[in-house]
């Protein structure tokens, strides 16, 4: 396996492993990651040499047409995780937690991530909180499940903040999350994604821990980016998110291949000879 840098110089794609992760802070490595829900797309990330696939419970607004990602179960998770782990064969594969499988108490979590874990084949879990889930991340590292924070702008609370709304733009919440940053890396996370808070506020806590920060709306001096992949390619109607680039637009270009399709059903050009049994 081997992909091209930029200046076109072949490099061996390595397995990631959760410390090469943590060592590409070091070495200064900005860290590539993306989100899957199934087996092409992880397929595709996984041979683009992408660092890490996230099964976000994203996958409730993206692919199960959610409004949020509340109403989505840890049985949602581990179906898709299922599904990504078998197209998954080097990059190092994360998953959520979802809505209601980890909050109520450490052991709890532990039983959901368990289960992400065993039954799915995840290598790594996420979850939403800084300060409030020290003891929960603490308890999963110590039964020996990496476990990856997320600050900001955490869609799970997006009732708490009225709306999927920029985060830390006060003094006052910046400070938090700075302390939000420091109690995950001080409770054994491996891993901060940060959400939707203004770029310099993330350049700070970046230069403040020695675990990966990993942005999504929170600008150039995190040590990774993530971005969704509906996002990227364009899958869902509407204008895209601020925070993300809509590399290519494939909801426009399948929709004008099914459109063909249709029309070549309805005049019979299609099956050829060459799509048929003789
Ligand atoms: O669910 C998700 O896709 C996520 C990323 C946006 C970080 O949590």
């Amino acid at each position: 396996m081997s992909s091209k840098t930029t200046e076109g110089i072949a490099t061996p794609l390595r397995i990631v492993t959760v410390p090469e992760f943590v060592k590409y802070k070091s070495k200064a490595r900005p860290i590539v990651m993306v989100t899957a829900y199934d087996y092409p797309s992880a397929l595709i990330a996984d041979s683009a040499g992408v660092d890490a696939i996230l099964v976000g419970d994203s996958v409730g607004t993206t692919t199960l047409g959610y409004e949020t990602t509340i109403p989505v179960t840890l049985d949602e998770i581990i179906h898709h995780v299922r599904a990504v782990r078998r197209g998954v064969s080097r990059a190092l594969l994360i998953a959520d937690l979802s809505f209601g499988s980890y909050q109520a108490d450490p052991a709890d979590a532990l039983r959901s991530a368990v289960r992400i874990l065993k039954e799915a084949g995840a290598q790594a879990v996420k979850v939403e909180g800084g300060s409030n889930m020290l003891n929960t991340v603490k308890h999963m590292v110590d039964a020996g499940i990496p476990t990856m924070g997320h600050i900001g702008l955490t869609p799970q609370s997006v009732h708490i903040f009225g709306g999927h709304k920029a985060q830390g733009k006060d003094k006052e919440s910046a400070r938090h999350m700075l302390e939000d940053a420091a109690a995950l890396e001080n409770a054994g996370a491996f891993g901060i994604v940060l959400e939707g808070i203004p770029a310099a506020l993330a350049g700070e806590i970046t230069a403040a821990i020695r675990i990966p920060t990993i942005g999504i709306g929170a600008g150039l001096q995190c040590d990774g980016q993530v971005q969704v992949w509906h996002d990227l390619l364009g899958l869902l109607p509407g204008k895209p998110f601020r925070h993300a680039k809509r590399y290519v637009n494939l909801a426009e270009q399948i929709k004008s291949v099914m459109e063909t399709y249709a029309l070549e059903v309805r005049d019979r050009s299609f099956p050829t000879e060459e799509h048929s049994i003789n």
